[in-house]
């Protein structure tokens, strides 16, 4: 049985205050939900903040990006060892807006999965085809490029700490969210390459969509077979509609 994770992806927003506030809000709404994974990713400089109002929580801390290296002069990144510190468990690796404004190639993402377990994170690695990628009838191809050049090589002992985000990139922050029936179809065909990846061990990794999610959508995607949770944007910024999403039934 895969647990679900609903994992929030604050991205570049928030300051102390609305960070703090809500994540107050959440600690005691969410505090008996225990057959879910409740995780929230807030900007690097509220790391420290977020940690200390979720302390005794169920409510774990990842980190939106890092870098493959543990210190030196690389000026502006982030280290394992400092997510670490921080008190991070999981972290975003490959998020299309990565990929797209910071160059991130499925080489860069392969060499931070693996530096991720090396920390012993459980490393959120995203996928998902653009909007004239799928017009094209490319969605597929691209998907399974993304999975076998970022997922190579990684050890057998790993395979099943993996988590997989699918996020269309037409989906993003665009309020056009996948259907079911095109999310299942895609993720269903991501667990038949993780198969083909990492063989036996495919149905222990749970593979999560990303993409416009909201309070009344998610029931839909949940009830997708091949769908174990979601990573959601917009809708976690706000206590209400996150909470909603975490005790979607
Ligand atoms: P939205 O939920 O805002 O579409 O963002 C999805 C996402 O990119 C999460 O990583």
């Amino acid at each position: 049985m895969r647990k679900v994770i609903i994992a929030g992806n604050w991205k570049m927003n928030k300051e102390t205050e609305s960070a703090v506030s809500l994540v107050r809000e959440l600690k005691t709404e969410v505090r008996d939900i225990t057959d879910r994974e409740i995780v929230v990713c807030p900007p690097f400089t509220l790391l420290g903040e977020v940690k200390k109002n979720l302390c005794d929580s169920n409510i774990f801390l990842g980190g939106q990006n890092m870098f493959w290296e543990k210190e030196g002069a690389y000026t502006g990144e982030i280290s394992p060892l400092m997510l670490k510190d921080a008190g991070c468990k999981y972290v975003i690796i490959g998020h299309s807006e990565r990929r797209a404004y910071f160059g991130e190639t499925n080489e860069s993402v392969n060499k931070k999965v693996k530096t991720a377990f090396c920390y012993d994170f459980i490393p959120i690695v995203c996928i998902g085809e653009t909007l004239a990628q799928r017009e094209k009838g490319e969605a597929f191809g691209v998907v399974e490029k993304q999975l076998r050049e970022g997922l190579a090589d990684l050890k057998v002992e790993d395979f099943s700490k993996l988590v997989v985000a699918y996020e269309p990139v037409w989906a993003i922050g665009t309020g056009k969210t996948a259907t079911p029936l095109q999310a299942e179809e895609i993720h269903k065909f991501i667990r038949e390459i993780l198969e083909s990846i990492f063989e036996g061990k495919s149905e222990e990794i749970r593979i999560l969509y990303g993409g416009s999610i909201k309070p009344e959508n998610i029931s839909d995607l949940m009830s997708c077979q091949n769908i174990d949770g979601g990573l959601i944007g917009g809708a976690s910024l706000s206590a209400d509609n996150f909470i909603k999403i975490i005790k979607f039934i």
